[in-house]
């Protein structure tokens, strides 16, 4: 039975309409996403509708377009940016290219708080991402809030209940653009509070078991928390007997992880889960390596010939199997910060076999319109413990990327010590260049570049500022690091190394130490992500360093460094010292952009 208590979401493209159904979800309600030319019996059970933003303008040709017929529904209906264009043009207004293009945050100035606008400030923060503006308004239209640049940033014909918004109120720019959205679904639409994760387990599990009828379902499961939640849904839905999960232990996984994610399955009653123990072919894959895509290349390429075995191995009756996978809503979008050519993320969810088995309707996504936190939602709702559900994300890779490698070639970087010299003084900080390289973003570019180490005492927001000045006017560096301990640097010294088993272990060790200090602060939600990295640089004649690089993020397209506690810190630093091997700890002072998540 279709569900009439939904808000119709119009998809004009460009990642929009997704993140407005979240948001819906968020409110507790339903939400479709449809096309632009779905048919008007479509709209006709809604309580309202949504059209989204979009890439187009709507003057050319091309441009995507509903029906008019819809605004004659009597539903209430909410434009956003491209759909607020759309819809003053196809009520006859008119749009034009703005003159000034207004991008990024702005000031909305609100006529009245009420209606849409109920519980707002009369100035409110938005983001603006369209140069189009709505120059005349429809009949019956009239302007309820403006910017400095646009007189029509917000109308409404209230008789009518249609809105339409120049900017974004779904994206997290817009500090209370959930409450606009609140206030259309909820008072104007009307619409009950009816959409739970419970409602939407049972959903997915009905959905699931059409899709698989009497087949059974393989899963490779990382032990993440999306291949577990997904399996934990498969599970729900189809019995343990026709669930089978397969996990690849490569060797590059946190200390113990394989096992305890093993144990933790059994006791859920996970009972065909499988680990294949493949770490001695990933050492040898990875034997004498240094440069970290084709660390990646190599990883990648073994991952998939395992899988490929065991699935042989397992002689699967395409008849009678399908393929479950747990994709993510974002992991389908590709963006420039989180594309990777050879990921094995990519590699294993979309290799051709794979992406034959998709077409075919042989391959079950239980998750794949869904974000991370709904997915941790999801799986607390299944009865998965804290400790699976708030894991951090962890790359296919593994540590094998977060442990760097050298063939101790160092480049000359005196000039660039020069310059950093200068401004670190600025804030009573001494600055060193680290001799090697490290991989970051910067627009749409990945750069290589060196890390620069600030020495001194001073608070988180002098180390935030110096760092940003630094990577700002120094291009040649794409992160900057806090010196942890020692406190002081007679010399540094850049070592020939490549992966092996011990290096591994060394930094398993030292990431124990922080993931326990972190789960012991009660930081694991906080903390977006936490990587710990090994770097082959010997301070004052000894050991290797360890970099500590907790993130705070939304979806880990940007990210912003976690400053974290002095007393967390200090045990952290305490601990990791303790291990044979390493002689200094650093802390990662970059946001992303200019420095990436991971280290590689
Ligand atoms: P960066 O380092 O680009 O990372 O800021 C963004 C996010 O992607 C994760 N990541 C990966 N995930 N396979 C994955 O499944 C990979 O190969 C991979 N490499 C990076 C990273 O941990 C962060 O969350």
């Amino acid at each position: 039975m279709e569900n009439k208590n939904k808000i119709i979401v119009v998809d004009f493209g460009a990642q929009y309409a997704h993140l407005i159904a979240r948001r819906v979800r968020q409110l507790g309600v339903y939400s479709k996403i449809v096309l632009p030319e779905a048919p008007l019996e479509e709209f006709k059970g809604c309580c309202g509708i949504i059209l989204s933003g979009g890439p187009n303008s709507v003057y050319e040709e091309e441009a995507p377009k509903v029906s008019k017929e819809i605004f004659e529904l009597e539903k209430p209906v909410l434009g956003l940016c491209y759909g607020h264009q759309l819809m003053a043009y196809l009520l006859k207004g008119k749009v034009e290219k703005g003159t000034v293009k207004e991008f990024g945050t702005a000031q909305l100035e609100i006529q009245k708080q009420e209606g849409l606008f109920e519980g707002l400030q009369e100035k409110e923060t938005i983001w603006m991402s369209h140069g189009d503006t709505v120059k005349k308004l429809p009949q019956g239209f009239k302007a309820i809030g403006k910017t400095s640049d646009c007189d029509n940033a917000a109308i409404a014909n209230l008789e009518k209940n249609f809105f339409g918004l120049q900017f974004h109120p779904e994206v997290t720019h817009t500090p209370n653009g959930l409450k606009i959205l609140e206030n259309f679904v909820l008072n104007i639409c009307k619409c009950k509070k009816d959409w739970s994760m419970k409602n939407y387990i049972e959903m997915k599990c009905k959905e699931i078991k059409k899709q698989v009828k009497g087949r059974n379902v393989f899963l490779l499961a990382s032990g993440g928390v999306d291949s577990t939640v997904a399996l934990a849904l498969l599970h729900k839905a189809l019995g343990s007997e026709r669930v089978y999960a397969l996990h690849v232990d490569t060797g590059f996984m946190r200390l113990n992880e394989s096992s305890w994610v093993g144990r933790q399955l059994e006791k859920l009653g996970f009972a065909n889960f499988h680990i294949v123990n493949a770490e001695k072919e990933f050492f040898e894959c990875v034997k004498g390596l240094i440069d970290p895509e084709e660390k990646r290349k190599a990883i990648g390429q073994k991952f998939i010939d395992i899988q490929n075995r065991e699935l042989k191995n397992l002689d699967l009756n395409p008849g009678k199997w399908l393929l479950g996978q747990g994709t993510i809503y974002p992991d389908t979008i590709e963006t420039a910060g989180t594309k990777y050519a050879v990921t094995i993320k990519t590699h294993h969810n979309r290799v051709d076999s794979i992406k034959k088995l998709v077409e075919a309707g042989l391959v079950v996504e239980p998750l794949n319109l869904l974000y991370k936190d709904e997915v941790r939602e999801l799986g607390e709702e299944l009865g998965l413990s804290e400790k699976l559900v708030w894991r951090h994300p962890f790359p296919g890779p593994g540590l094998a990327i977060r442990c760097l490698c050298s063939d101790a070639i160092s480049e000359d970087v005196v000039s660039i010590q020069k310059r950093a010299e200068i401004i670190a003084k600025e804030f009573n900080l001494q600055a060193k260049i680290l001799p090697l390289k490290s991989v970051g973003v910067q627009g749409d570019a990945r750069t290589y570049a060196h890390p620069c180490v600030l020495i001194g005492e001073a608070d988180w927001k002098v180390f935030e500022k110096a760092s940003t000045k630094i990577t700002n006017e120094i291009k040649e560096i794409n992160r900057v690091l806090r010196l942890l301990t020692p406190n002081a640097i007679d010399s540094i010294e850049l070592i020939k190394t490549t992966l092996t088993k011990e290096r591994i272990y060394l930094l398993q060790l030292a990431d124990d130490v922080v993931m326990r200090a972190v789960a012991d602060a009660g930081l694991m939600r906080d903390i977006w992500q936490f990587p710990t990295v090994m770097i082959p640089i010997k301070i004052n004649g000894i050991g290797e360093s360890i970099v500590l690089r907790p993130v705070d993020s939304m979806e880990a397209m940007t990210a912003r460094f976690f400053p974290l506690d002095k007393k967390v810190l200090q045990k952290i630093t305490e601990e990791v010292l303790a291990l044979e091997g390493i002689s200094s700890v650093l802390f990662d002072l970059t946001h992303k952009p200019p420095g990436t998540i991971e280290w590689e």
